[in-house]
């Protein structure tokens, strides 16, 4: 399997084409609220590794993002950075304008490699400006990417009727939990990739005992499974771990096969949504 993705946008009226690649597997930061954990967490994945790393505004370490990157050793041009619009910041043109502008100075870069919409704006008559804001910064050359997260079959279908630029991504929540088929297949008709977030369902199934029985018929532990079956989906994974051991065993999903057991997990789904689910708002 092929360790990265690329992602092919129209810019504008087909003029220009954006094109990034971006690793299958990155580092989630959310929840490393410790002092340093997230910089500490970042400069021993990178080490190991990893060259890509999902924040956001909302989890307010953007700051230790860029300090981990610009100690990493690691040229940034070699490191996808993913951040998001805080949906209270996704209200209007400008404020999607503007902090964008705070992100980019909080994580210390000249160029956020994948911009997204941490959710559907709340106030559908936001949604429009708030995507016209993100591709007026695709053109402005202050993102390389953008994309959307928790956006439903619904959401997608609407973006389509007023975006110049589609998104490349969409960001959600999909495991071997919740498999979403239905969504999975909008966000590739539309040309996007599917981001798994939460594979662990936020670590909630990280010790699920049926995963780790079935698991141990390929010789991997149940996270690795889960996360080797986001990868099958064509999905791109941003497990998120603090401890070095277990970041180490989660970018190993990587090198695991799980032809032998796939059945079992496609019968593990049982729509279990770990924490919030904006993809059924209206
Ligand atoms: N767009 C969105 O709305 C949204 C929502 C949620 C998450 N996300 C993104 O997706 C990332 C990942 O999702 P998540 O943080 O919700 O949860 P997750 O990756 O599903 O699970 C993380 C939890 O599992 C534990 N864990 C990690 N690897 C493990 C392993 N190999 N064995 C046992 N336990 C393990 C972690 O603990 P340790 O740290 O102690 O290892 C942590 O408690 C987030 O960090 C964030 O970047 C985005």
């Amino acid at each position: 399997m092929e360790p990265i993705c690329a992602i092919n946008r129209e810019v504008g009226s087909g003029r220009e084409i954006a094109s990034i690649e971006i690793p299958r597997i990155g580092l989630g930061v959310w929840m490393m609220n410790g002092p340093n954990e997230c910089k500490n967490a970042v400069i021993n994945a990178i080490s190991i590794g990893y060259r890509m790393i999902d924040t956001a505004r909302s989890y307010g370490n953007e700051e230790e993002v860029g300090e981990a990157i610009r100690e990493s050793g690691i040229d940034r041009s070699e490191i996808t950075v993913v951040t998001k619009l805080r949906r209270i910041h996704a209200v209007s043109y400008e404020s999607a304008i503007e902090h964008c502008g705070i992100s980019l100075e909080k994580l210390g870069i000249d160029k956020i490699d994948l911009y997204l919409v941490h959710a559907p704006p709340e106030d559908p008559d936001a949604r429009e400006p708030v995507w016209r804001a993100m591709e007026d910064l695709l053109e402005a050359g202050l993102v390389k990417t953008i994309g959307v997260s928790n956006y439903g079959v619904n959401h997608l279908h609407d973006l389509k009727s007023y975006a110049k630029i589609l998104p490349c991504v969409n960001q959600v929540e999909l495991n071997p939990w919740i498999q979403r088929p239905e969504l999975h297949s909008a966000t590739r008709e539309i040309g996007a990739i599917t981001m798994a977030y939460s594979p662990l369902a936020r670590g909630q199934k990280a010790n699920d005992p049926e995963i780790s029985e079935i698991s141990k018929k390929i010789g991997c532990t149940g996270a690795q499974a889960a996360i080797r079956w986001c990868l099958d989906q064509g999905a791109v994974v941003i497990p998120k771990s603090s401890n070095p051991s277990r970041q180490q065993e989660n970018l190993e999903s990587m090198g695991v096969n799980i032809d032998q057991v796939r059945n079992e997990i496609d019968l593990l789904d049982s729509n279990h949504v770990s924490g919030w689910d904006p993809t059924v708002e209206p």
